[in-house]
């Protein structure tokens, strides 16, 4: 068996938060390698990338999401009781009801419909300009509990988008930063309990088919039972939060339209063929998760190298998708690359790899590429709207990321 490489620093929690996205791949190229162990806030990690990498994450068993993630990250994005902290016939089970919500096209499309209204309402009067990841934000919230089902008289939806905001945007950042998103949290679970508790007891009904109904109601788990209402407020933020943080993806899409005036005018005059490849490479290409954690429930083999029971292991999901052994000339925006999330490979993992149905692979993929697709359509085609910058910069040491300065759009006064 080979020794796995080391980092010669005690720990690397400081170069992680200065480096941010490029802190595993910097170190992977240092030591000529695609893992190394190291320590981060003084527990040793074992750090991957690669296809081969996204392999053990995402395509073997005894690799489970339970203790892989520090507790204020766990809580803020999938927490304890959600689909994510399952394995086995139970991960299973859960995950097929995400699949059948999130993946089915009939109900993708009717998010999309929701999404599109919600837009021009937003963009269609306006006189001023707005911070484009703030509107999408706001939008696509509106357009998620819309389509989940949860009635209008019952949210707030300024409030609600601004506090899914925040658990994403305090992911990166430990320390008070976090527990003040964690409270704000703790708010919105109490509030969907409230949701979930009312349709158990018949004192709210709702559509037929609607995620709060088949989440509320209709589930049940391997024992024939319902899940906590605790559980399923769980999983409501499980739907209601990455929907709303596309909005940080449509940012990006921004971005590539204004630094790719090519593109856009292309997209102008309809020529839609090529919208998917455009912004699968924005998937790509601008950074979101920057990794994702495992704990190994058994010990592994993994090309040449010994990993123990316990190992908790770190897959670089920036690096592998900036591997110029995978996609050659990395930092280029080439939507002729033609990737998609179809393909269930280990390369292209901007949202996990492999199938979903049987691994921890996102089931949003299908939602984010549909959505993103349709924004540009909407700021190319139905409603143009004006983009600036022309450029900005995308700080790597942030997570997660965003342009700076942020990008805006405004009413296109030269017209279409
Ligand atoms: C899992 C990223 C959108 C729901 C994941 C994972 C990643 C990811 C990297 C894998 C985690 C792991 O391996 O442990 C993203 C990004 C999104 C996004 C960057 C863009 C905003 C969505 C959407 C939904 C969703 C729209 C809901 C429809 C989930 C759920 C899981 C998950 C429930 C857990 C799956 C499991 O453990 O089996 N996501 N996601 N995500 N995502 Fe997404």
């Amino acid at each position: 068996m080979k020794a796995i490489p080391q980092t010669s620093s005690l720990d690397s929690t400081l170069a992680l938060l200065h480096e941010g996205y490029a802190f595993i791949s910097n170190r992977c190229d240092e030591l000529g390698t695609d893992i190394f162990q190291s320590r981060l806030m003084l527990r040793p990690v074992v750090c991957m990338r690669g296809e081969e990498a996204a392999r053990l994450f995402y395509g073997a068993d005894g690799v489970t999401r339970v203790g892989a993630m520090p507790w204020t990250v766990l809580r803020l994005l999938q927490d304890k009781d959600s689909v994510q902290q399952l394995d086995g016939e139970a991960h299973r089970r859960r995950k097929a009801m995400f699949i059948d919500i999130a993946m089915d096209g009939a109900a993708v499309a009717a998010l999309l419909e929701r999404f599109r209204q919600h837009w021009l309402v937003h963009f269609e009067r306006r006189k001023e300009d707005c911070d484009l990841r703030e509107a999408a934000n706001l939008i696509l919230t509106k357009a998620s509990a819309d389509w989940i089902g949860i009635p209008p008289s019952r949210r707030d939806d300024v409030k609600l988008a601004r506090r899914l905001a925040l658990m994403i945007d305090r992911t990166g950042r430990p320390g008070p930063a976090a527990w003040l998103a964690l409270v704000s949290r703790r708010r919105l679970e109490r509030w969907l309990v409230t949701i979930v508790t009312a349709l158990r007891d018949g004192s709210l009904e709702v559509a037929e088919g609607c995620a709060l109904r088949r989440i509320s109601l209709d589930y049940r788990d391997a024992d024939g039972q319902p899940m906590s209402e605790e559980a399923a407020a769980v999983e409501l933020l499980n739907l209601l939060r990455p929907i709303a943080a596309i909005s940080r993806w449509v940012a990006f899409v921004g971005l590539a339209l204004a630094r790719n005036p090519q593109w856009r005018e292309r997209f102008g005059q309809g020529q839609d063929d090529d919208i998917e490849g455009f912004v699968e490479e924005v998937r790509r290409l601008y950074p979101f998760f920057p990794f994702v954690g495992a704990r190994l429930a058994r010990s592994q083999d993994w090309l040449g190298y010994s990993l123990p029971e316990g190992s908790w292991l770190l897959l670089d999901l920036y690096g592998t998708t900036h591997d110029p052994r995978l996609f050659p000339s990395p930092t280029n925006f080439s939507p002729e690359r033609g990737l998609t999330w179809r393909d269930l490979d280990f390369r292209f993992i901007p949202q996990g790899g492999g199938r979903p149905e049987s691994s921890h692979r996102c089931p949003g993929e299908k939602i984010t590429v549909e959505i993103l697709k349709e924004t540009v359509k909407l700021l190319c085609g139905i409603l143009p709207l004006r983009i600036t910058p022309v450029n900005a910069d995308v700080p790597l040491s942030i997570i997660p990321a965003s342009p700076v300065p942020a990008i805006r759009v405004g009413p296109d006064r030269a017209g279409p």
